[in-house]
């Protein structure tokens, strides 16, 4: 049995920080674990252009622990009005490397997202020459849709067609969660998809049965097993296509426990952990240092790591909140106890 393990240190290629003060509670759980960060632009003021990306970025850095070297990666936020000269402002910076599509509506602080996904053509053009790729958060928000349908769908009317008219466009189907989602990314080129902890982990009746779970409600929103099965066997596949993207999303207890809960869940506490769990469980560690350290650098046209990190096996319990400003987070699957512990 393996008892201990080490890798090169991985990065997390989908994160949500926040802003102010969260800052100073997301970005030490990311740093002590990941070399870089892709951080989704989803804030309240949306990152729409390339000065407010770039004194985001350095908020974060600002946050981070002393003498830590994490590096954030910055994503424009695409809207209506997003310019072709706001996609080559960015392509000149080395610390902007891609531009996220969240269809308008589709998950929290979206609502000035794309309306229009055919009228892109001339921004994805801009980024295919430029170099920046597209991360899709890939749902329809067609109310007649099912929710469960939301990104199959969105597949077969939207990124199909983006994929055939943009052939050198890098893309990610970001936080993949259906066998449509995988079976796409594998037939297609110059296409990948990150894998979330909780989509590895868990499948529906993990929200919904016994009682409702609002700190496993995240959107895409999780799916049946078969799904997840899928999900499984494409990130231990050792295929180059699939790697580590957390999404974390913390919001803070009071707005998930409620009436109307947000969607996300705070992952970060022990990300590495519970993706080695994963690989474990399917007897494929060996695995692992592609998926989380490797694949995402190699997509991104970025240098692997030197560093590296240990993991041990050992039992632990995340604690059943963090402090989070004014406010607590609630760790994801705070419940279980995890089964590595990373050593720091
Ligand atoms: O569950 C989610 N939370 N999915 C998203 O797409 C966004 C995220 C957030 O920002 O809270
Ligand atoms: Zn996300």
């Amino acid at each position: 049995m393996t008892t201990q393990l080490s890798i090169t240190t991985p990065d997390d290629w989908h994160l949500h920080l926040r802003d102010g003060n969260a800052l100073n509670t997301t970005v030490p759980f990311s740093a002590k674990q990941f070399q870089r960060a892709i951080v989704m632009p989803n804030l309240a003021q949306a990152i729409t252009n390339t000065d407010r990306a770039l004194a985001y970025r350095q908020r974060i850095l600002d946050a981070a622990p002393e003498g830590n070297s994490f590096q954030p990666l910055m994503v424009l936020y695409l809207t209506d009005d997003t310019s072709v000269v706001d996609i080559k402002q960015a392509s000149e910076s080395k610390h902007i490397v891609a531009a996220k599509l969240y269809p308008a509506g589709a998950t929290t602080n979206s609502s000035n997202g794309v309306t229009n996904i055919t009228r892109l053509a001339p921004i994805f053009n801009a980024m295919q020459t430029d170099g920046i790729l597209l991360l899709v958060h890939a749902e329809v928000v067609d109310s007649n849709v099912d929710i469960f349908d939301r990104e199959q769908v969105f597949i077969d009317k939207h990124l199909c067609a983006i994929r055939r008219d943009f052939p050198q466009l890098r893309i990610v189907l970001e936080h993949a969660t259906t066998q449509q989602g995988i079976q796409f990314v594998e037939e297609s080129n110059n296409t990948a998809a990150t894998l979330t902890p909780q989509h590895l982990l868990f499948n529906r009746n993990d929200l919904l049965v016994s009682g409702i779970r609002p700190h496993n409600y995240c959107l895409p929103v999780l799916k049946r097993e078969t799904h997840r099965q899928a999900l499984v066997k494409a990130a231990t596949s050792g295929s180059p296509k699939f790697f580590l993207g957390t999404d974390s999303a913390p919001h803070a207890t009071q707005a998930k426990e409620t009436n109307c809960g947000c969607a996300g869940c705070f992952t970060a506490h022990a990300a590495i952990e519970l993706y080695t769990e994963v690989f474990e469980k399917e007897d494929a560690l060996d695995k692992l240092e592609g998926f989380c350290s490797f694949y995402g650098a190699d997509f991104y046209g970025l240098p692997r790591n030197k560093s590296t990190i240990t993991l041990i096996k050992k039992q632990w319990s995340a604690p059943e909140h963090y402090s989070f400003g004014e406010q607590t987070l609630t760790p994801f699957r705070q419940e279980t106890p995890l089964s590595w512990k990373l050593q720091t």
